[in-house]
């Protein structure tokens, strides 16, 4: 669910739903911090401010899924480069979500949102935990890493 300066979302919702996909949303963990859960979305569901001020729908437990069961995972970022690296908030939200694509390359397939100013001239510095995107795309082009 994307905030203000953020690429929106909502056209792409209702594209994928118009197409027979199922899309699911982030929802804060109730307890743990720094955990997302993903939650069933259809447009139009009721949505809550986070603690963020971001919106999502409520949290009920049969409406999640596991991350890795996803077969492409939109993402928001800060910066970009060129093979990949991705800078976030500085939460660990998306690295913590995602952490397993360290081990294997599986699915989903992790697709940057992005503004063409939100990429870096020089390379990002990556942290171990930090997850590379496999494709970024900009109002622009969409650039597939690997
Ligand atoms: N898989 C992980 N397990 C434990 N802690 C993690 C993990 N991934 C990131 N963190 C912690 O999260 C904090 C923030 O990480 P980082 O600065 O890379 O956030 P970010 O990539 O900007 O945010 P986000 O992932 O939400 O977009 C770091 O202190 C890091 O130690
Ligand atoms: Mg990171």
């Amino acid at each position: 669910m994307s905030m203000a300066s953020e690429i929106p979302t909502a056209d792409l919702i209702r594209m994928a739903e118009r197409d027979g996909k199922q899309c699911y949303v982030p929802v804060l963990h109730p307890c743990q911090r720094h955990k997302m859960e993903f939650v069933r979305y259809r447009a139009g569901d009721q949505l809550r401010r986070n603690r963020w001020g971001i919106a999502q729908p409520v949290l009920r437990l049969q409406n999640r899924l596991a991350a890795p069961l996803f077969d492409l995972v939109m993402m928001p970022l800060v910066a970009f480069d060129q093979s990949g690296r991705r800078l976030g908030m500085g939460q660990g939200f998306y690295d913590r979500a995602f952490a397993f694509r360290q081990q294997a390359a599986s699915k989903p397939l992790l697709l940057g949102l992005a503004h063409e100013c939100q990429q870096s001239a020089h390379p990002l510095q990556a942290q171990p935990w930090d997850v590379d995107m496999d494709a970024v795309a900009t109002p622009l082009r969409i650039t597939r890493f690997r």
